[in-house]
C-alpha cells in the first residue's frame, strides 16, 4: 500500500445511508501498459469493476475491523484489465454498517463519524515506456445511486437492473486522515461452495419454498426472466415450523429478503453487499416457472484452510461433527460471530474464545484471528475493559463480563499453542496486563464481585427458561475467570521472558479466597454447586481436591442423567470429566440424544448447531421466537473434546504446535473406532483406534520433525516419526 495514501476520501453529496452509490471514473491510456494495480478501501462494503469486468475474487470486502482504528486496504493486479478507453466503477454498499438492532440510532452513525458511505482508491498504471501514472479519488469522479437501490446487511437488498439515476453528482471529497489505513490481514473472504437445490415444497400456506438441505451462510445465485416492471423476492429462513411452513421469527427485526426487479430479459444475479444465515427460501411473486437448476446457494466464509477430520463409528457423532464444521463456515465470515442470520451476527468474544480450540483443529485459523485480536487490541480501552463484541459496535466500555472479556488471553494463547506464534504473545502481552489489572480493580479480597456479567448463559439450572444468566453464582464464575485467565498470563509473560512473581502471588490469593467462599472439603458448598461450578473448580485447577470435585460433578451428572451447562460449563465439562476418571459419563453425555443434549438436536434433524439445547422442541415447538438461532457455533466447542480425547491429538503447552504431540485416545465399548488427523504446522498428525477380537488397535501418524508419546491403558509409549501400530 502506497499510492492510496495520496488519495482523497470521497462521497456522495446526496445523502443516502440505504442504497449502494456508484463511483465511477473515466481515463484513456495512450502507451503499452506494463503493469496496474488498485489499492482500495471504502466506509462500506465495495464492489470495483475496471470495464465492466469485477475486481478480484474477494467479496464483502473491505471486510470488517475496528473501523475507527483500523481499515483494510486490497492491493489488487489489474494489469490485464487495462484498455485505450477505461471506465472505473466502484459499487460502494452500507455493508457492515455501524448499527446493531434495524433502527438503534445510538449506533447508526456510520464509522468515523460519517454517516454516508464512502470510497478511496488508487490506481497506478506504469508504462512500457516507464513513465508511471496515478489515478486517484478526488472531485473529478461522478457519483450515482447505485442499481441496489436498497442495501442493508440485516434487512436485504433490492436490485433494479433498469435503474440509472437522474442526476448523476461530481463526488466530494472530504477530509480524513489516511492513518486508520492498514493492508488487509485477515483471509480473503471468497464463494466456498455452491449447493444446488434439493426440493421444491409447496407449504401447507400454499407458499413456494425452496430446501437447500443444509443451513448455511452466504447467498443465492439465481436466474430470473420475469415481466418487466415485475418484482420477485427471495427471503430467507433457517428452518420450517411445526407445520411444516416458512418460519423467520426468529430472525427478528432482520427482513433478510432479496428483492429483484425485473426488465424481460434474462438475468443471473446474486447480491452484492450482504449474506443471510438460510437452509430455506421463500419465493414470492415469480411469474417464471420455478426450476431447481435457477437456483443456488452460494456458501461464503473466510478463505481458511482445512486442516481437522473426524469420523467415528456412530453417524450421528458424525452428524454432530458435521453440523459443528458447518457452524463454523457459516460463523467464521471475516469476523467470528454469534450467529449468522438475525439481527446480530457480532463478534461476540465469548462465543469466539469458547469455540477457538475446536476451530484450530477443524481449520487454519491463524491469519483469521491475528486480525479479529488486532481489532480487540484496537478496541479495549485505556483502563483494561474488553467490549463485549469485537468490533465493538455497542460503545461499551465501563464493564467486561468474565468468560467473554477473557478472549483477551485465551485466543492469543490458543493460537500460540496451536500454531507456535509467539510473536501474537508478545504484541498481546500489555492488552492482557490491562485487562488482568482492570478484573483487579473490579475485585475484593481475591473475589472478583464489582462488575456485571453473563454468567452461564442459557444454562438449564434456572427453571425459569427466559433467565438465560440464572443458575451459577456469577462471582465464582467471575473468579474462577481470572484465575484461569491469569494462568495465561502468568504462561505469557514466563514466554517473554519476564517475572511473574508478583502475578503469581496475586492468583493464589484468589484461588484461596475462590476456596473459602465457594468451597468446603474439596466439594462446592451445596449453595452454589451446579455442573459449572465443578466443571470450573476442576477444570481451572482451582480446587484443593480435585479428584473430590470431580467426583461431585460425576455425582451432579448422574444424579439427573444430563447436563445442564451454559456457554461457560460446556466447552470443559467433558474434559473435566474425563480427565478424573469419568469417561463413561462424558461418553454417556455425548451419546445421549434425548434433551438436553448433543445428539437431541441431530435428532431433530439439524445440519448446524443451536443456541439452546432446545432450540427446536419434540413437539416442533420452539424455546421462544426470539433469541433462537440454528446456527450458533457455542456448543459446538465439544468437537475439541472429540478430536483431543475421543481420538487423543493434544498439543503440549511446553513445545507447542505439534512439535511435541500428546496422544491421549479414550475408548469406549459404546464406539468401534475413531480416527482424526489434523494438518499441523509440521505435517499431518492422525490418530485412530479401533476394536478387534477383544483388543484395541492404536495407529498414530507422526510428521517428521516432531516427537510424540502416545499414553494407553498399558503406559507410555515413545512414538518414532511415521506411522506407529499399538495393540493393548
Ligand atoms: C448472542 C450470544 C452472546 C450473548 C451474550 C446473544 O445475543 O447471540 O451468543 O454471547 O448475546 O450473552
Amino acid at each position: 500500500m502506497k499510492n492510496i495514501l495520496s488519495a482523497n476520501w470521497i462521497k456522495s453529496p446526496k445523502l443516502s445511508q440505504e442504497c449502494e452509490i456508484c463511483y465511477t471514473k473515466q481515463f484513456s491510456t495512450e502507451k503499452e501498459v506494463k503493469n496496474a494495480s488498485l489499492e482500495i478501501t471504502s466506509l462500506g462494503t465495495y464492489v470495483a469493476r475496471i470495464n465492466g469486468n469485477r475486481v478480484g475474487d474477494q467479496v464483502m470486502t473491505p471486510g470488517w475491523t475496528a473501523y475507527r482504528k483500523r481499515l483494510q486496504v486490497e492491493t489488487y493486479d489489474v494489469t490485464d484489465m487495462i484498455g485505450a478507453e477505461n471506465k472505473i466503477s466502484v459499487g460502494v454498499g452500507p455493508g457492515w454498517k455501524g448499527r446493531y438492532f434495524t433502527g438503534n440510532e445510538r449506533c447508526a452513525e456510520y464509522f468515523l463519524g460519517v454517516r454516508e458511505t464512502a470510497l478511496i482508491c488508487a490506481l497506478a498504471i506504469e508504462y512500457a515506456d516507464g513513465t508511471e501514472e496515478v489515478i486517484v479519488t478526488d472531485d473529478t469522479w461522478v457519483t450515482e445511486l447505485g442499481k441496489n437501490v436498497y442495501s442493508d446487511l440485516y434487512n436485504g437488498y433490492k436490485y433494479d437492473p433498469l435503474y440509472v439515476d437522474p442526476k448523476p453528482m461530481d463526488a466530494v471529497v472530504f477530509p480524513k486522515d489516511t492513518n486508520i489505513l492498514i493492508d488487509r490481514d485477515g483471509e480473503k473472504i471468497i464463494e466456498q461452495e455452491r449447493l444446488e437445490a434439493k426440493e421444491i415444497i409447496i407449504t401447507p400456506k400454499g407458499e413456494t419454498v425452496i430446501d437447500f438441505g443444509q443451513n448455511m451462510t452466504g447467498y443465492v445465485e439465481f436466474k430470473v426472466k420475469g415481466n418487466k416492471g415485475e418484482v420477485v423476492t427471495i427471503e430467507h429462513a433457517e428452518v420450517l415450523d411445526a407445520g411444516g411452513n416458512f418460519y423467520r421469527d426468529n430472525l427478528r427485526s432482520a427482513k433478510a429478503k432479496a428483492e429483484f426487479v425485473c426488465d424481460g430479459e434474462e438475468h443471473i444475479h446474486k447480491p452484492d453487499h450482504t449474506f443471510f444465515g438460510f437452509r430455506y427460501i421463500r419465493l414470492t411473486g415469480w411469474s417464471d416457472e420455478i426450476k431447481k437448476e435457477n437456483f443456488t446457494a452460494i456458501v461464503v466464509h473466510s478463505d481458511m484452510k482445512r486442516t481437522g477430520h473426524f469420523e467415528c463409528s456412530d453417524a450421528r457423532l458424525n452428524k454432530l461433527y458435521s453440523n459443528i464444521i458447518w457452524g463454523q463456515k457459516g460463523n467464521y465470515l471475516d469476523v467470528p460471530t454469534d450467529c449468522p442470520q438475525r439481527d446480530e451476527r457480532l463478534g461476540w468474544t465469548g462465543d469466539a474464545q469458547v469455540f477457538i480450540k475446536a476451530a484450530a483443529y477443524n481449520y487454519d485459523v491463524e491469519r483469521f484471528f491475528l486480525k479479529w485480536l488486532a481489532d480487540l487490541r484496537a478496541d479495549q480501552r485505556p483502563w483494561g475493559t474488553i467490549p463485549h463484541v469485537i468490533p465493538d459496535i455497542f460503545d461499551c466500555d465501563e464493564n467486561s463480563s468474565a468468560a467473554w472479556a477473557d478472549a483477551a488471553t485465551v485466543c492469543p494463547w490458543q493460537i500460540y499453542l496451536s500454531y507456535g506464534n509467539k510473536e501474537l504473545i508478545e504484541t498481546s502481552l500489555q492488552s492482557m496486563k490491562d485487562y488482568i489489572e482492570y478484573i483487579e480493580m473490579q475485585s475484593r479480597d481475591g473475589i472478583w464481585c464489582k462488575s456485571w456479567h453473563f454468567g452461564d448463559w442459557l444454562n438449564l439450572d434456572a427453571s425459569d427458561v427466559g433467565k438465560c444468566d440464572i443458575g451459577t453464582d456469577k462471582d465464582l464464575i467471575a473468579t474462577a475467570y481470572y484465575i484461569y485467565s491469569s494462568n495465561i498470563l502468568i504462561k505469557a509473560m514466563k514466554l517473554c521472558g519476564e517475572d511473574t512473581a508478583e502475578q503469581e502471588a496475586k492468583r493464589e490469593t484468589s484461588i484461596l479466597a475462590f476456596r473459602r467462599e465457594f468451597m468446603a472439603d474439596g466439594r462446592i458448598k451445596p449453595e452454589f454447586a451446579t455442573q459449572t461450578a465443578c466443571v470450573l473448580a476442576v477444570h481451572f485447577g482451582i480446587s484443593d481436591n480435585i479428584a473430590e470435585t470431580a467426583a461431585q460433578l460425576n455425582e451432579l451428572v448422574t444424579e439427573c442423567g444430563h447436563l445442564k451447562t451454559g456457554f461457560v460449563g460446556t466447552p470443559y465439562l467433558l474434559h473435566a470429566l474425563t480427565d478424573n476418571g469419568y469417561a463413561e459419563t462424558a461418553y454417556s453425555l455425548i451419546l445421549r440424544e434425548e434433551y438436553p443434549s448433543w445428539l437431541f438436536s441431530v435428532k431433530m434433524g439439524a445440519t448446524t448447531v443451536w443456541e439452546h439445547w432446545d432450540s427446536l422442541r419434540e413437539d416442533g415447538s420452539m424455546w421462544s421466537t426470539d433469541m433462537n438461532s440454528f446456527n450458533h457455533y457455542a456448543y459446538g466447542a465439544v468437537a475439541d473434546w472429540m478430536y483431543g480425547d475421543m481420538a487423543g491429538i493434544n498439543v503440549d503447552e511446553n513445545n507447542p504446535a505439534y512439535k511435541n504431540i500428546i496422544f491421549k485416545p479414550v475408548t469406549d465399548s459404546r464406539l468401534d473406532w475413531v480416527k482424526a488427523s489434523v494438518d499441523t504446522r509440521m505435517g499431518t498428525v492422525a490418530s485412530e483406534w479401533k476394536k478387534a477380537d477383544g483388543k484395541t488397535v492404536y495407529i498414530f501418524t507422526v510428521p517428521v520433525g516432531s516427537t510424540a508419546t502416545a499414553y494407553l491403558p498399558d503406559g507410555e509409549h515413545v512414538l518414532k516419526c511415521g506411522v506407529n501400530e499399538i495393540t493393548v
